[in-house]
């Protein structure tokens, strides 16, 4: 049984780094979160118990299996009113040295993860005319960055993407923006050298990289408030760069 006016939101990769923090400020709001994840799973049940009122779903978002996956969980629940495509992953390495099939895992899972999450989930919103897409994009998407040209494709074509399916969902009162993050403290971060943290740093005109719980309060400003934002990518980086 599902409560009618239970508000869901589905956070993907929620259990870890930005997704976590992200996945707390839309329970602070008042959503029911799904808390997606993949491997962490000791996580995820840590945090719905944390939580309350949320619950987990399992899924490889980089598979078509995956994401049917996912639909069918929200079905079974009624719906879906916010969707946070979060989950994502970057495999660095120089242009010259980069791997075929690393291009393809991280294309499956940044990229054509959040087109086809939006496009299926997007028909529970069309049915209730509103809802609320918020993809997390990167800085590296408008910046470039040395090691991450497949990254950074991937996050360039998110941002694309959500100026086009704010065109096209528009009318159904769907809006779907961006947030590119600079650099945030979490695991993808933490994995990189000491030196190229030192030098990032260096790179932030307010001198510290950012928490996830900074990119968390946007996610719940876009998805609560901001009812004239659509379309936009939204840039956290601590002045790094201004979109
Ligand atoms: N940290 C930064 O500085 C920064 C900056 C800009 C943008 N971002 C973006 O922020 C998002 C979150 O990253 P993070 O920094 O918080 O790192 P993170 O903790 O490593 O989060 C990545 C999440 O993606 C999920 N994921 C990865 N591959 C997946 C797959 N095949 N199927 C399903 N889920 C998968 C992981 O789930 P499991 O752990 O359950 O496997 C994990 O929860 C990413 O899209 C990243 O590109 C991060």
């Amino acid at each position: 049984m599902t409560d009618s006016n239970q508000k869901i939101a589905l956070v993907t990769g929620g259990a870890t780094g930005i997704g976590k923090a992200c996945s707390i400020a839309l329970s602070q709001a008042g959503f029911t979160v799904g808390i997606h994840y993949n491997n962490s799973e000791g996580a995820a049940d840590a945090l719905k118990r944390e939580l309350g009122d949320a619950f987990t779903l399992k899924a490889d978002l980089s598979t078509l299996e995956g994401v049917d996956t996912v639909y069918e969980e929200l079905k079974a629940r009624g719906g879906l009113h916010v969707l946070v495509n979060n989950a994502g992953m970057a495999i660095d390495a120089p242009l010259f040295s980069a791997k075929v099939e690393d291009f393809d895992q991280v294309v499956a899972t940044n990229m054509k993860s959040t087109w086809l999450l939006t496009k299926r989930l997007a028909r529970f919103m069309i049915r209730k005319k509103t809802g609320r897409v918020i993809n997390i994009s990167s800085v590296i998407g408008s910046t470039g960055n040395p090691t991450q040209s497949v990254y950074g494709m991937t996050k360039a074509a998110i941002d694309n993407f959500t100026k086009t399916a704010a065109l096209e969902l528009a009318p159904y009162q769907i809006l779907v923006n961006a947030i590119a993050p600079g650099f945030i403290k979490t695991r993808m971060t933490d994995e990189l050298p000491e030196d190229v943290q030192a030098e990032i740093k260096k790179r932030i005109p307010l001198g510290r990289v950012g928490t996830p719980e900074e990119v968390g309060k946007m996610v719940k400003f876009l998805a609560t408030e901001a009812d004239y934002c659509t379309g936009s990518i939204f840039h956290i980086n601590g002045g790094m760069y201004c979109g």
